[in-house]
């Protein structure tokens, strides 16, 4: 148990749009542990992003169990499953889902506000949130439409880190933005990682899966294999 932060079980995802069923993951188990920095690659329409969503808890399996830090996911109401998303995941996403009528300030102080925490201490954090994703704070008055889309992934880093979750999830945050912005994302990964967060990214880029400790390889819904990333094939080395 120890060490244990997720846990999937044979987890089935079947999807049902207007009479067809797809079966998007076919009985997935894996156990992520506290520090884990891991990759998920995989052909587009494997599952990867259907996994990642149930992992964060934003949907539900058809069938099998998921497990945060040993809390069966499948027991909780949907309050408790709000609260356990705000407090213990951060989420990452291709296309940044800023919210454009609000400030970067605002975007990033969004999870800290159901919890209740004073402005003055939601922008302390939000600042330091921002500086530990390699972003300026004088983003902080601007709206996302006014920074590139590789600052705006770094705003969507902060946003998610804000919180200090125990397990950050990233699904193809590198898809959407340059060489030189994927370094510093991949590199704020990897020190967020050495500073003991659990980290789970997908990832169409061998550069990128590279810089992980394992690679989980999903095929047509089912984790066909794990490889040992080549550390040289990292996009920050060279
Ligand atoms: N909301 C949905 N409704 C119906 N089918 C879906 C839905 N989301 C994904 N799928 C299907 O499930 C499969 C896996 O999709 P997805 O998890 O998005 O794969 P990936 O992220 O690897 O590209 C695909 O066949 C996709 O078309
Ligand atoms: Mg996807």
């Amino acid at each position: 148990m120890r060490g244990e932060v997720l846990v999937l079980e044979n987890v089935v995802k079947v999807y049902k749009a207007s009479g067809v069923e797809t079966q998007a993951l076919k009985g997935i188990s894996l156990k992520i542990y506290r520090g884990d920095f891991i990759a998920i690659m995989g052909p587009s329409g494997s599952g990867k992003t259907t996994l990642l969503n149930i992992m964060g808890l934003l949907d539900k399996p058809t069938s099998g169990r998921v497990l945060i830090d040993g809390i069966e996911a499948s027991r909780l109401s949907s309050s408790e499953l709000a609260r356990i998303r705000n407090y213990k995941i951060g989420f990452v996403f291709q296309f940044f889902n800023l919210v454009n009528r609000l400030t970067v300030l605002e975007n990033i102080e969004m999870p800290l506000i159901p919890r209740g925490i004073p402005r003055p201490k939601r922008v302390e954090m939000a600042t330091a949130a921002l500086i530990k994703a390699a972003g300026d704070p004088s983003w902080l008055p601007k709206k996302p439409s006014q920074l590139s889309g590789g600052q705006q992934q770094r705003v969507a880093i902060a946003r998610a880190i804000v919180g200090e979750p125990e397990i950050l999830l990233a699904d193809e945050p590198t898809g959407n933005i340059d060489t030189a912005s994927s370094k510093i994302v991949v590199n704020t990964f990897k020190k967020l990682n050495e500073a003991g967060a659990t980290i789970v990214v997908v990832t169409h880029n061998p550069e990128v899966a590279h810089c992980t400790q394992k690679i989980y390889i999903i095929r047509d819904g089912l984790l066909v294999n794990i490889v040992d990333p080549d550390p040289s094939k990292c996009i920050l080395s060279a």
